[in-house]
């Protein structure tokens, strides 16, 4: 009795419920969800966010340069996505004389449209279960192997079927819940994708790296392409006779603006989330993976930050490189915080023991001890893949001596050679000799184990740097990454049994695929968060927030003067800028609408506040919270800084 009773305790205590406002649902199932989210606040219906027969929202939302998402705010084509997924672009056709990243860019017109060759949008055209389909055949007394095969087949016959009449359709078949279920996408791309506008970085990237996975925050990152077809409304390849897409939807903008409580949802494609792991691999990500890239990280950023400090033109050559090493660098620390103070390991275990529990004499028994073992034989090597990635590939010098191309105009030598000493002793002291190449191993007896030295040769002699970095890089490639490609294989293969004895375990839970890239829907409400102890963050920053940052002498709070000299008239002091909401997003969710309960624009995701970016692994509702920029920002930058209001002409709003 007294045993069953701390049971139950322990059971409640230590469960693993859904949390309120976690997950990231499937559009075409989300009549499942559309009742809690009616019950929240949303006033529409299934098929108002999905149908394949009428237009929904589905329609306005896009991949968008296969990375991230983007949105239909006409019905011309325009298209709203973050300022850091069109920065790539904006860049391209920046020059000396033109600077767009810095000044900004804005097309008075149609033809001063700029195309971007390679540059994709993909609609969603509709997507389905075909378990049944790509399971067909399929025998239980069938090797992995055979059963993969038969996917395969299965699995190309009916994308072949789906994209047949061609005009740029694309359809992929994946594997959701590792395995137990299958969904067919199918997607129309459009490859006329052409920039109309970007504010100035000063405005789009304001805070950097400063206030990066931050709040309170106050980017206003967003950037305007437009999608072009043909005469007939389909995809085309770039022409000056395309015309401006007539999307089947396009969004309504709201600038009614949004408060603490207010219902939101967010429309987009989350790139990669594991919420179904075991327990050893969260431990490993919380304990090895994470603290480790964090201190590499930290060594290799304080070193180009010393040279950066030092030169505005080392600045401008890396700042770039800094940003991509900084942000998962931030993110990671947010993670192994986050981990910790859920205690997601021990809960995970605890949740291990009662599925065991439960399990004994099933199909699933073992399966978590299968697992822990699995992990047990993979984390080491793995430990050293990621070792690689973290050091060897850090070095710029290694990569050219692998044949890569090192841009050399964004190239100081001084610092690459720092890193090369302090990256290739952590990678030599961290990891067994049995994970470096023979020759690494006879070099280091060379020098006696003088980093200075060989370093010193690496740099001065081009055969030592080939000979050291091919070393390097196949013993990356043929002794590292095929083993941690078999386990990885294996260790998915025992989730396919694990997640469906989840679904089994918690058979009342509602559950929802790991992210991957595919169309999502994650709804919550406008929420402000305690960061640490006597803090509270309110959920909605303001302009006066960003003029009490200004400061020309700190790169990333120097703001344009146009917008001290628009602040300084009055009135504009309340200005929404960004604001905070409990939406569960993921990376990929850059650019996604975030829409209120009418499914009315009233902001773009960009970003998490880095306390809660555990929420790849576990969700908190009580930290995680999704970044947006207010689509009345926006709206003002237009106006106010790009001067070019006429691209609100062909917007809808509703107040
Ligand atoms: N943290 C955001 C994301 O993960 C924004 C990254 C770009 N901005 C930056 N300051 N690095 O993609
Ligand atoms: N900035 C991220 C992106 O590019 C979104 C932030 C996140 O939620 O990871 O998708």
């Amino acid at each position: 009795m007294k045993r069953c009773f701390i049971l139950v305790a322990l059971a409640t205590l230590f469960s693993l419920p859904l949390q309120a406002d976690e997950g990231m649902w499937l559009p075409a199932l989300i009549s499942e969800r559309i009742a809690d989210m009616q019950a929240k606040g949303f006033r529409l219906t299934a098929e108002d966010i999905y149908s394949v027969n009428q237009a929904s929202l589905k329609d306005a939302v896009v991949l968008f340069g296969g990375g991230c998402t983007g949105e239909l705010v006409s019905d011309e084509g325009l298209l709203f996505t973050n300022h850091h997924c069109g920065y790539s672009y904006i860049q391209k056709h920046s020059s000396v004389e033109h600077d767009y990243l810095k000044d900004g860019f804005w097309a008075l017109n149609r033809s001063q449209e700029l195309p971007n060759p390679g540059l994709t949008v993909r609609f969603l055209e509709k997507m389905e279960d075909v378990t049944k389909v790509v399971l067909k055949g399929y025998k239980t007394k069938m090797t992995e192997e055979q059963r993969q095969a038969l996917v395969k087949k299965n699995a190309e016959k009916l994308i072949a079927d789906a994209t047949r009449d061609g005009q740029g359709l694309k359809a992929s078949v994946e594997a959701l819940y590792y395995g137990n279920q299958y969904f067919l996408f199918v997607f129309r791309e459009y490859r006329d994708v052409r920039l109309v506008g970007a504010p100035p970085s000063a405005i789009g990237k304001f805070g950097g790296e400063t206030d990066n996975w931050m709040w309170p925050r106050h980017t206003g990152d967003f950037s305007i392409f437009r999608i072009y077809a043909g005469a007939d409304n389909l995809p085309a390849d770039y022409s000056e006779n395309n015309v401006p897409y007539r999307p089947r939807k396009s969004l309504k903008i709201s600038r009614a603006g949004v408060k603490e409580g207010d219902f939101t949802f967010v429309y987009g494609c989350p790139g990669s989330t594991q919420e179904y792991v075991h327990s050893e691999a969260v431990r490993y990500i919380q304990d090895v993976s994470d603290p480790e890239k964090i201190a590499l990280r930290t060594t290799r950023l304080n070193i180009m930050k010393k040279y950066m400090d030092q030169s505005q033109a080392v600045r401008i050559q890396y700042s770039s490189k800094y940003a991509s090493v900084a942000n998962a660098w931030k993110k990671w620390q947010g993670e192994e915080k986050g981990l910790r103070k859920n205690k997601v390991v021990p809960v995970k275990q605890d949740y291990e023991a009662r599925f065991e529990e439960w399990a004994r004499g099933t199909r699933y028994a073992w399966t978590t001890e299968m697992l822990q073992n699995l992990y047990a034989q993979r984390n080491p090597i793995y430990r050293a893949y990621e070792y690689y990635n973290e050091t060897v590939r850090a070095v710029e010098r290694i990569q050219m001596g692998m044949g890569r191309r090192v841009d050399p105009k964004d190239y100081y030598q001084p610092i690459d050679e720092e890193i090369f000493v302090a990256m290739m002793e952590a990678f030599d002291k961290a990891l067994e000799d049995s994970y470096k190449p023979e020759y690494f191993l006879r070099k280091r007896e060379e020098y006696s184990g003088d980093m200075l030295a060989w370093k010193d040769a690496v740099f001065a002699d081009e055969n030592e740097c080939k000979a050291l970095s091919e070393a390097l890089d196949r013993h990356y490639s043929q002794k590292i990454l095929p083993v941690v490609r078999e386990l990885d294989r294996a260790i998915t293969l025992r989730y396919r049994d694990y997640m469906q004895g989840q679904m089994e375990f918690e058979n009342e839970r509602t559950f929802y695929p790991d992210a991957d890239l595919t169309l999502r829907v994650a709804y919550g409400k406008v929420a402000g968060y305690r960061p640490a102890d006597a803090v509270w963050y309110n959920p909605v920053s303001t302009l006066r927030g960003i003029i009490e940052k200004d400061n020309p002498d700190i790169f990333d709070y120097n703001i344009p003067q146009a917008l001290r000299d628009i602040y300084a008239q009055g009135g504009h002091e309340d200005q929404p800028v960004c604001f905070l909401a409990t939406n569960h997003t993921t990376g990929g969710n850059s650019g996604s609408p975030v829409l209120n309960e009418w499914g009315h624009l009233v902001g773009i995701n960009f970003d998490r506040v880095w306390e809660g970016t555990m929420s790849d692994l576990v969700y908190d509702p009580e930290i995680c919270r999704n970044i947006s920029l207010d689509v009345r920002y926006i709206l003002f930058i237009i106006q106010e800084i790009g001067h070019a209001g006429y691209l609100l002409d062909e917007m809808h709003f509703v107040d």
